[in-house]
């Protein structure tokens, strides 16, 4: 397989290759929110190198012990979601949108960046934070009407409130899945943003979309298992300086064709 090139030009012939295609999917992960200060999981600075997810982010501890997974991991996370706004990369995804370049978003992020941003077509893959789910009767709210003085949160009914959101050993909320597979399925250039592509199902998504004879264009500051195996290019560096950069790029084409 050939290897993804990082040369200098390559924002260039991203920008070619978007200018020109017919239906554009992305695909993003924890990386495009941590320039609005939302760190990621894996890598330096990562949630997991403070916390084990298995023992504060899997459906068994959140079931065993709801008080401590809000205490050690929902609380805090919710305070950097809610101070988080969208930043160039977001943006610049919105952006692309309206030039009729970008047509789907797939994220794995749970902050709701990407619909304040703009984009309108937005696959939550692992839910969202915006809403919490009665572990008792289903009965969904939004997190801003949430009595949040009394951790954990319940609801009307005494059932403990979580997060509308993915935890680890729970499965992808049905529509979205179907969703992402089909949307990867039917483009023909994927961006991959922000994602170290290590966590399934969403990691198989680029591949359901390179299987379709997709180009696989990323954007991280690093390679990712998905560079060397499927990626056509790697845009080298953080999204919110990228993406700037890609759209601008794009506009030059556009004016020049
Ligand atoms: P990770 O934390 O695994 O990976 C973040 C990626 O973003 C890495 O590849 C970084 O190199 C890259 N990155 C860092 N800074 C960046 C920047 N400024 N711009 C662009 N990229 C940057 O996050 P995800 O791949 O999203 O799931 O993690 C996937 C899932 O694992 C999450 O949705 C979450 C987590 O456990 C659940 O909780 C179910």
């Amino acid at each position: 397989m050939q290897k993804a090139s990082i040369m200098p030009d390559s924002i260039e012939q991203a920008a070619k290759l978007l200018a020109h295609a017919k239906t554009v999917v992305a695909l993003t992960g924890a990386g495009i929110s941590v320039e609005s200060g939302i760190p990621p999981f894996r890598g330096k600075g990562g949630l997991w190198e403070k916390i084990d997810p298995m023992t504060v982010a899997h459906i068994d501890a959140l079931e065993n012990n709801p008080e401590r997974v809000w205490n050690v991991l929902i609380k805090d996370m919710k305070i950097k979601l809610d101070n988080a706004k969208p930043n160039p990369g977001h943006t610049g995804l919105f952006e692309l949108e309206r030039l009729g370049i970008l047509n789907t978003v797939i994220t794995q992020n749970v902050d709701g960046l990407h619909q304040r941003a703009g984009n309108r077509d937005v696959i939550e893959f692992h839910g969202t934070f915006a809403r919490q789910r009665c572990m008792d009767c289903d009965k969904c709210m939004d997190t801003s009407q949430v009595d949040l003085s009394t951790i954990p949160p319940v609801c009307t009914c005494g059932g403990i409130l979580r997060p509308d959101a993915v935890f680890f050993g729970e499965m992808i909320p049905h529509e979205a899945l179907i969703n992402a597979q089909r949307a990867a399925a039917a483009c023909d250039i994927m961006l991959v943003v922000g994602t170290s592509a290590m966590v399934q199902p969403a990691a198989t998504i680029p591949f359901i979309a390179r299987d379709n004879n997709a180009v696989v264009i990323e954007i991280n500051p690093e390679p990712t298992p998905l560079t060397s195996r499927i990626s056509t290019l790697l845009l080298m560096g953080g999204a919110g300086t990228m993406i700037p950069r890609l759209v601008q790029q794009i506009r030059n084409q556009l004016e020049t064709t």
